[in-house]
């Protein structure tokens, strides 16, 4: 490199912009110069070096759809960040979609998060902007940017539209399980399922119903990690690009104010993410997801906490799976300002958001609410309690849980025969066999798809229900699994079992022909199996934990933690533990 131009002054301590965390090459000053030089290479002025630096973490893939507005919403982004005095500076990262990632994509969440928190290190940036929106995508993001402690903004790419079959609405993904339940019972045909499948998708853009994606973008939105309004509109709208346009303003104004991701991402702001978790009757993947980036930030969730706060927040959305309407129905009625306003008396409304405003001003902003059919009032929920139910007993010693508003009324007390899968290979090979010994009060129970047994906790607790029950009419069975389900299933599934069976849980130890017991009020699952027997069947058949010899899957099985931890690789953790949430003396309700 040449060095016969000006020397340029010294890299201050405490530098901002392109400045900040210099290229180590023994001489502050020279690492600057040189990265300018390069930098011009690419056409920059020197006036707009200067100004503050919002890093945009762009997540596009040809692999994910649900990211399939990436360009137009950085369009519209730096639009807002030039309009603001930034420069914006764009840089790709990992992307996961949930059906282009084998073996499944929780398996590549935490890799994602290192990815997006080391980046946001390395590079030179004021504030971050994190394009999130498929289900893990806004998770990792979140979680890196927790870890890496820059003032950070949440873009969600925003639903997909719904499409049309046969005069019928349609919207992945409970749709997409509807469907192929019905061909798999005989109700409709190849043709038909062909047809359907062109229409589930209707444009780029996550999940239409409160799946995963649009529960995670509610949280995202309810922790103050995104604008006011940021959840709800759907990818392809006007409404989108302004929120894009608007968080590349506000990005500029964090950058300037330095308002960090600690200052947002407190244990009031937690707190009121799981209310909202319970209150739209999110997927129960945001359980584990919120549980992640709240441990990234030291916080431990209560689980039982979050039960007893379950006991008196109604699930107030109506949204499929557990109610009727779309993502988009919810944008029409106000979005998430129309839910905030319902749950005020629930919600810490002193919590900051990235606007620098409290969630209560914003609230306060949004203006009075108007009529609409999306959104209940308190006093008329859909469901009188919260979504999710975390469940107890000698089969979970860790806790279970369960999405009662999804389930069938009908098995939430239940006790019933043990019909049980080894492994999702062994459930493939036998579920839809003429011989199956099972009956329509069994318990299906699956074994190896937690957090190590698979690896990567797959979405493989949807057990599908046996081919010959499905075609005599049978829609629902009490199942049961150490896996998670996708936010988009429906049924009464237990999922979440901890200890996992892979690593010697009660699970591990289930028989077919075991008698279980389900009970939702009493919040128990009990193996109704002397615990003699339970020891001995271990010291017989020894459960050996998963290994691997190399690469990530082996930092995998030696880091990754059970689901009560958020299924996070226990070396990402801080050093220092913060408390739990909800603090018992703050808790809004109870
Ligand atoms: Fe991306 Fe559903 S597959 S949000």
């Amino acid at each position: 490199m040449s060095s016969e131009s000006k020397q340029p002054p010294a890299a201050p301590d405490g530098a901002a912009g392109m400045s900040k965390g210099l290229t180590s090459y023994g001489d502050a000053g020279f690492s600057l110069f040189l990265r300018k030089a390069f930098i011009k290479g690419a056409g920059f002025t020197d006036r707009a070096l200067d100004r503050p630096v919002i890093g945009i973490a762009n997540t596009g893939s040809a692999y994910n759809p649900c990211h399939g507005n990436a360009p137009q919403l950085i369009e519209a982004l730096k639009r807002g960040i030039l309009m603001a005095g930034g420069l914006p500076m764009e840089f790709p990262t990992m992307s996961i979609h949930e059906s282009f990632a084998a073996p499944t994509s929780m398996y590549l969440r935490n890799l994602m998060s290192m990815d997006t928190e080391e980046l946001i290190r390395a590079q030179p940036m004021d504030a971050v902007v994190l394009i999130g929106g498929c289900d893990k995508t806004v998770p990792a993001q979140l979680m890196g940017a927790a870890s890496a402690g820059l003032p950070a903004i949440v873009l969600i790419t925003g639903s997909m539209l719904t499409g049309s079959h046969r005069s019928e609405r349609v919207g992945a993904c409970t749709d997409c399980r509807r469907y192929w339940a019905r061909f798999r019972a005989g109700e409709i045909d190849a043709g038909e399922v062909a047809d359907v499948n062109n229409q589930l998708v209707a444009s780029v853009g996550t999940c239409s119903v409160m799946g995963t994606a649009s529960t995670m973008a509610c949280i995202a939105e309810a922790l103050g990690m995104t604008v006011p309004g940021g959840a709800s509109p759907p990818a392809v709208t006007a409404d989108r690009m302004r929120v894009a346009e608007q968080t590349g303003v506000e990005a500029v104004a964090l950058a300037r104010s330095r308002l960090g991701i600690d200052r947002i991402l407190t244990d009031k702001a937690f707190e009121n993410a799981m209310r909202v978790l319970l209150a739209i009757g999110g997927s129960t993947n945001g359980i584990v997801h919120l549980t992640a980036i709240a441990g990234r930030m030291g916080y431990a969730i209560d689980l039982k906490a979050l039960d007893r706060m379950g006991r008196e927040t109604p699930v107030l959305l109506d949204l499929k799976p557990s109610g009727q309407h779309y993502m988009e129905d919810f944008h029409h009625a106000g979005g998430m300002a129309t839910l905030l306003r319902e749950l005020k008396p629930l919600l810490h409304l002193d919590a900051l958001t990235v606007t620098g405003r409290t969630l209560g001003e914003e609230i306060e902003r949004a203006g009075p609410g108007f009529a609409q059919a999306v959104v209940r009032p308190l006093g008329d929920p859909i469901f009188r309690e919260g979504g999710i139910a975390v469940l107890e007993g000698n089969l979970a010693p860790g806790g279970a849980i369960i999405k009662q508003s999804a389930a069938n009324p009908g098995l939430m007390e239940h006790e019933g025969r043990a019909v049980v899968f080894e492994n999702a290979a062994d459930l493939a090979a036998r579920i839809d066999a003429p011989d199956l010994d099972v009956a329509a009060d069994d318990i299906l129970v699956l074994k190896n798809i937690g957090p190590k047994g698979a690896p990567g906790m797959p979405e493989a607790g949807y057990l599908p229900i046996p081919q010959k029950l499905a075609r005599a009419g049978v829609k629902d069975m009490v199942r049961i699994s150490d896996g998670r389900m996708s936010g988009t299933a429906f049924g009464t599934i237990v999922l979440h079992v901890t200890p996992e069976s892979a690593v010697g849980g009660p699970l591990a130890y289930v028989r077919t022909g075991d008698r279980i017991r389900l009970s939702v009020a009493a919040r128990r699952l009990e193996l109704l199996v002397a615990d003699e027997e339970l020891v001995h069947r271990s010291r017989v058949h020894p459960v050996v934990p998963p290994v691997a010899e190399r690469g990530y899957r082996r930092l995998f099985l030696e880091q990754v933690m059970q689901a009560d931890h958020g299924v996070d690789f226990a070396f990402l953790r801080p050093a220092t533990a913060r408390g739990t949430i909800p603090a018992r003396k703050q808790q809004k309700g109870t």
